[in-house]
Formats: structure tokens, C-alpha cells, sequence
């Protein structure tokens, strides 16, 4: 534990607000209420569910996907659904919370702040039109970290800039999903405004880290994800987890990572674990075949909040608690955005905290799993394998190997064959799937694979 993280509570903070238009004194802070919650862009709804674990409410939740809205009218039957957000007027005015883990392309394209207010082309614009109507006095936004990135941080300085100048106090963290016990590293950036209290006694009063970042173990010892579908420019690679689940891939759908298991086989999970994995029951999305594929399933979930980050935020609104006494330093518009920050009115500050704010031991990968798993196939193998054998990634010793050892065990089916013999005729090497994600690469070091955080990086591809 940082012996610069101690529990103790900070002095009431002085709201000095540089804001245009300054909010209401913190002391008529709602925190601590149970919130009538409208979610936007509200996908299978891992938020509204982890929310309404801690007893928040959501009203009305915003979506306009066909499979995704299949299956929150089966787990929302009360809730009304609205469809395109930006056919939406305007939001009721009993919520006290938003929340909106909106598409973040749009940043890109929104430019400018009074851009985004202005017009309608961003999707997050929608949010703070609606906003605008109604000053909801919380509102919740969750994206990927490479938010903080995009446009060389030119979005986050969007978001930011429009809550300053609508009066809200802002905070963010990146935290990790494997926090909450699952086996999954998901990092996502969780963004607190409040016109009327403290978002960082919510983002900011717990911490469990820095957790030891290293995972290490043997090949032989401990489960590994990965993605099949990359392994040139580098490999999504989690120790004991699974990599993000994404919404999308290379291949067009979304595909499952594989695992590599002690025993040398190499597998593909369930769907059904996979919503395990981001804290929601089984067979939650199954109401989307009634009017999708089956594989749609993947997309959903890899596009969810993973519920019980969700619940952790529930249950700090609920009960917030005191702000942990943190290492901060001014954040000079224009620099890189940190993986934590704040402006409750005197000013940005970056701060430094772990992605961990609770640790919840989780079982081994293995042991997770429930459903029953399929053998990667030959065909995908063998792709994996000529991805790798042309690409300048050092992976952990014994790995390609075992990738080999399972190739050699698998038969190869007869479409197979003819995709090889087709290739090789054109002069390729035999591969399936492409990669668009350059991430986490696997080291050894002194005989053991740890996960080198120094060099993950997010996916480049956003939700
Ligand atoms: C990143 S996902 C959010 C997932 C959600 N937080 C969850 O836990 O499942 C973004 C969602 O925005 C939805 N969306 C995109 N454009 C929309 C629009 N114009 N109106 C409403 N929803 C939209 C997508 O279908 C997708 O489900």
C-alpha cells in the first residue's frame, strides 16, 4: 500500500469555482440518496443492472440496437426504452442521475467545445443537449482509456471544458474490472460530474493498490488469455484472465479470446461464460436471438460495463465516503491526460491512484469457468501461428510451442485444406482473422511470464 494513501478524512473541501456557471453549494449534495437513473446508450445494460444492486432506479434507458434492446425489455420489463437518442426531446426531471457509456468516435469529430453543445454531430453532444434541458445534478460517462488519447486528449478536453462550463465539478479514474474478482482485465475510464456534490467521494475514497501489477506464473501452472485473431504488431495477452472483451474485431464479429490451459489445450469459451466474466447471470443476452444470430451475443457483451464496477459506483453514490488523502498535481491544459484527474473548482489537477479502489481475490481462470469449451481450430491455429512466425514479438518461452503442439493434435477439416491449398497459390501464408489491436506483450523474465504493464496499450479500436 502507497503510505501516501491513508484513509483519513480530508479537511471539507473549499469549492472555489472557476466554472461559468458556478453549481449550488456542495452542502445540498444529493450523495448518499438512491437515484431515479436515465441511461443512455444503455447497451445490455451493465450499468443500470450494477446500479440498481445498490437500490438506484432507472426510469428510462436510451437504445437503439436491435439485439441489445431485445434484451433490456426481458430483464427492464418496467423500464420505459426509448430508441435513437437523438430522437429523445428531453429526459424526465425526477433523474438525479445520467449515466451514458456513450459511442466515443464522435469525439473525433465533435471539435470543439461550443461544437459539441452546438451541434448534433457527436453522440456525446446528445448528452449534454439533453443536459442542457435538464441539469441532472449527477452524471456518469464510461469509455475506453483510449478516450483519454483521442484527438492527442482533444476529447477528453471536450468533455471536461463542457462540464466547466455548464457548472458541473468533474472527477475521473481508470479502473480495472479484475478489481471486482473477475478474471478479466478490463480497463475503463469512469467519469463523476455533480452540480451539486463531490464526485471524487465516490471515485476517490477507495483504494486497494497499488496492487502488485505483476502476475506471474508458469505455462504449465496457470491459464492464459489471448487473441488468436492478432500476433503481429502484438498480442492481447492476460495471465490467469481473460484479455477486454471486445465489441468488435478484425474479423468483423466480434470473437472470443482463446486461453491457453495448463495442459497444453487451447480453447474458446463459452458465450455463456463470457457474461460470467463481465458479472452478469448467464444466458442475460439470450433474449437477443429472438431477433439475432447467436454470435451477436459476443458484441453485447464486449461492449457492456462489466456490472460489478457498476455496483461499486452504485454503492459509493449510495454511501459515499471522505477523500482519501491522494498525491495531486496541477494538470496544465494541452499535456497528456493521467489516468486520474479532478476539477471540483479550483482548478484540474492530475491525480495518483491505483486502477484497483477494492480487491476482490478471484478464483483461477480455470476454475471459473463453468461451460463447456471448444477447441481452437486448426484453421485459426495455424493463422495464429503464421501471424506470429512473421511477427518481431518476443512471446514467453514454451508458448509458440504449445500454439504448435495443439496444432499438431487438431485435424485440420476439409474447407481447411482448400483455404490453404487456395492461399497458397496466390503466394500467402494461410491466415484468418487480421489484428487491429497492438497490446499488452507478453515477457519473460527470470523463467516466469509476467504481464509487462509498461507495455500495454490500449486497443485502437473503440466501441
Ligand atoms: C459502448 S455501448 C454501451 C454499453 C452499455 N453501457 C452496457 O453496459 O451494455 C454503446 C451503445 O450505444 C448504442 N447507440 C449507438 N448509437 C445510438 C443512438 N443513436 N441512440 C441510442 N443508442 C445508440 C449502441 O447500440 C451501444 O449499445
Amino acid at each position: 500500500m502507497n503510505a501516501l494513501l491513508t484513509k483519513e478524512r480530508s479537511a471539507a473541501p473549499q469549492i472555489d469555482l472557476p466554472f461559468e456557471a458556478a453549481p449550488p453549494s456542495i452542502a445540498v449534495s444529493t450523495l448518499g440518496q438512491r437515484h431515479l437513473v436515465t441511461g443512455l446508450f444503455s447497451g445490455i445494460g451493465g450499468l443500470e443492472v450494477g446500479l440498481s444492486r445498490q437500490g438506484h432506479r432507472a426510469e428510462l434507458m436510451c437504445e437503439n440496437d436491435a439485439p441489445a434492446t431485445a434484451v433490456l425489455n426481458a430483464h427492464f420489463p418496467k423500464t420505459h426504452l426509448h430508441g435513437d437518442i437523438r430522437e429523445l426531446d428531453e429526459i424526465p426531471s425526477a433523474t438525479t442521475l445520467l449515466t451514458a457509456g456513450f459511442p466515443c468516435q464522435d469525439l473525433s469529430q465533435a471539435g470543439t467545445t461550443s461544437g459539441i453543445l452546438g451541434s448534433r454531430s457527436g453522440l456525446v453532444g446528445e448528452v449534454f443537449r439533453l443536459v442542457e434541458k435538464h441539469k441532472t445534478p449527477w452524471i456518469l460517462l464510461e469509455n475506453v482509456p483510449f478516450m483519454l488519447q483521442l484527438g492527442r486528449g482533444a476529447a477528453m478536453e471536450i468533455l471536461a471544458s463542457t462540464f466547466e462550463k455548464l457548472g458541473y465539478r468533474w472527477a475521473y479514474r481508470i479502473v480495472d474490472a479484475r478489481s471486482f474478482g473477475l478474471p478479466q482485465r478490463r480497463r475503463r475510464v469512469y467519469m463523476l460530474a455533480s452540480n451539486v456534490g463531490d464526485p471524487r467521494e465516490v471515485l476517490f475514497a477507495d483504494e486497494a493498490g497499488p496492487v502488485e501489477s505483476y502476475f506471474e506464473s508458469r505455462l504449465d501452472a496457470v491459464a492464459c488469455g489471448f487473441y488468436w485473431t492478432e500476433g503481429i504488431r502484438g498480442l492481447g495477452w492476460a495471465v490467469d484472465s481473460i484479455p477486454t472483451l471486445k465489441g468488435g474485431s478484425g474479423l468483423g464479429i466480434p470473437s472470443p479470446p482463446a486461453i491457453l490451459l495448463p495442459s497444453g489445450a487451447v480453447v474458446l469459451i463459452d458465450v455463456r461464460d463470457a457474461e460470467r466474466l463481465q458479472g452478469f447471470p448467464v444466458d442475460w443476452t439470450e433474449p437477443a436471438e429472438a431477433v439475432a444470430k447467436r454470435g451477436s451475443r459476443w458484441k453485447l457483451i464486449g461492449n457492456a460495463v462489466s456490472v460489478p464496477a457498476a455496483e461499486w459506483l452504485g454503492q459509493r453514490l449510495a454511501n459515499p465516503k471522505a477523500v482519501l488523502a491522494l498525491n495531486t498535481k496541477p494538470h496544465h491544459r494541452g499535456s497528456q491526460w493521467p489516468t486520474a484527474a479532478w476539477n471540483v473548482g479550483d482548478g484540474r489537477v492530475s491525480v495518483s491512484i491505483s486502477e484497483w479502489p477494492v480487491y476482490v481475490q478471484p478464483k483461477p481462470l480455470e476454475a471459473f469457468l463453468q461451460f463447456d469449451t471448444r477447441s481452437l481450430s486448426y484453421r485459426a491455429t495455424s493463422g495464429f501461428l503464421a501471424r506470429t512466425s512473421r511477427a518481431s514479438l518476443r512471446f514467453p518461452e514454451g508458448f509458440i510451442e504449445s500454439i504448435k503442439a495443439h496444432l499438431a493434435r487438431s485435424e485440420p477439416l476439409p474447407s481447411d485444406a482448400n483455404q490453404h491449398r487456395l492461399k497458397s497459390k496466390r503466394g500467402e501464408a494461410a491466415t484468418h482473422g487480421s489484428e487491429k489491436d497492438a497490446r499488452a506483450l507478453p515477457v519473460r523474465q527470470n523463467n516466469r511470464i509476467v504481464e509487462d504493464r509498461r507495455q500495454i496499450r490500449e486497443p485502437l479500436a473503440v466501441p
